[in-house]
């Protein structure tokens, strides 16, 4: 496919300002490894948790606070809140020095959070739908709070899971006491059907399973594989992307990804318009 290169004015670049991100110094009240390479951890941060809204991530300064390294704040997607409480919990996987630095807080140490950022996920059109959630591995955690908020509205919500293997199933006990239905792949197939997830949500599209609208959150791969099937398919729904960010604010560019407009393409700040876009608006290919 061909794009071309069309620029914006900046109030198209912007469509709905986020609301009030806060700084907040939150004390760590909980934190653990429940699934193997993955971390859970939970942070006090009452004035925060009550701004927040599936689909919004926090910005985390991870390093000691004297310390100026890393420089750049680390994003990682909220999993669950708990607004009583005034606690939020996130699931990360340590890849390198701002994950590491998370991994070896200890109880009541303080982070910095920036938060929260990000676009709220866009809801289905009102009426009771059928929505697929599509995620691998890592991808899963903010599809929880988003499930929880379909279910309320009175939503179908089915979800399809994929991970390497059995023990990464990250938060599907959470899932299953929700009461959302699903279906598991591994690559290993130690559980549920062996293989990818997105060749058991493309059989069940075509072959047992109606669905009006998807969510999608994993790696690119795999988004790019369900956008070609849900977009053959005439569904609508949203694919949650990811990328390198620095300032999180819209002011540093450091987040572009290249989205279709028209017959060509423009850079969106994932950011600031993000973190999901619509079935069929992300070009991979370019
Ligand atoms: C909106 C958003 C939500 C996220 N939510 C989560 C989450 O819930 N749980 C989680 O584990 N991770 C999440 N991530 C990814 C997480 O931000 C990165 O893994 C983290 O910043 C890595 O920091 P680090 O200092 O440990 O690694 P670094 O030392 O910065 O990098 C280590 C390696 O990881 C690669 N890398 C780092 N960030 C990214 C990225 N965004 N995309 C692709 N490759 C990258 C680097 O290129 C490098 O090879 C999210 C990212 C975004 C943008
Ligand atoms: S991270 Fe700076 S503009 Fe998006």
């Amino acid at each position: 496919m061909q794009y071309k290169a069309t620029v914006y004015a900046n109030d198209r670049l912007f469509p709905e300002p986020i609301p009030h991100p806060l700084q907040q110094l939150a004390p760590c009240s909980d934190r653990g490894s429940p699934y193997p390479e993955l971390w859970r951890l939970t942070l006090h941060a009452p004035e925060l948790v009550s701004l927040l809204k599936p689909g919004q991530f926090l910005h985390l300064l991870t390093r000691p606070l004297l310390s100026h390294d890393p420089l750049l704040r680390r994003p990682i997607s909220v999993a669950s809140w708990h607004e009583e409480h005034g606690t939020c919990s996130l699931y990360y996987q340590v890849v390198g020095r701002g994950t590491a630095y998370l991994s070896q807080l200890q109880a009541m140490e303080r982070l910095d959070l920036l938060g929260p950022l990000g676009q709220p996920y866009p809801m289905p059109p009102t009426g009771q739908q059928s929505v697929a959630l599509v995620a691998g591995g890592i991808g899963i955690p903010p599809l929880f709070p988003l499930a929880k908020t379909l279910l309320q509205k009175g939503h179908k919500v089915t979800l399809f899971l994929g991970a390497r293997t059995r023990g990464q199933l990250l938060m599907l006990g959470e899932f299953r006491q929700a009461g959302v239905p699903y279906f598991v792949t591994t690559d290993d197939g130690s559980a549920g059907r062996l293989g990818r997830v997105v060749d058991d949500f493309h059989d069940k599209l075509l072959h047992s399973h109606h669905f009006d609208y998807i969510y999608t959150c994993g790696p690119k791969g795999m988004l790019q594989a369900v956008q070609t099937i849900t977009a053959a398919a005439g569904l609508s729904g949203w694919l949650i992307m990811e990328s390198h960010m620095a300032c999180g604010l819209g002011a540093c560019l450091g987040c572009t990804i290249r989205v279709q407009e028209g017959e060509g393409w423009r850079y969106a700040l994932l950011c600031q318009e993000g973190v999901a876009f619509a079935v069929g608006e992300v070009c991979f290919d370019v």
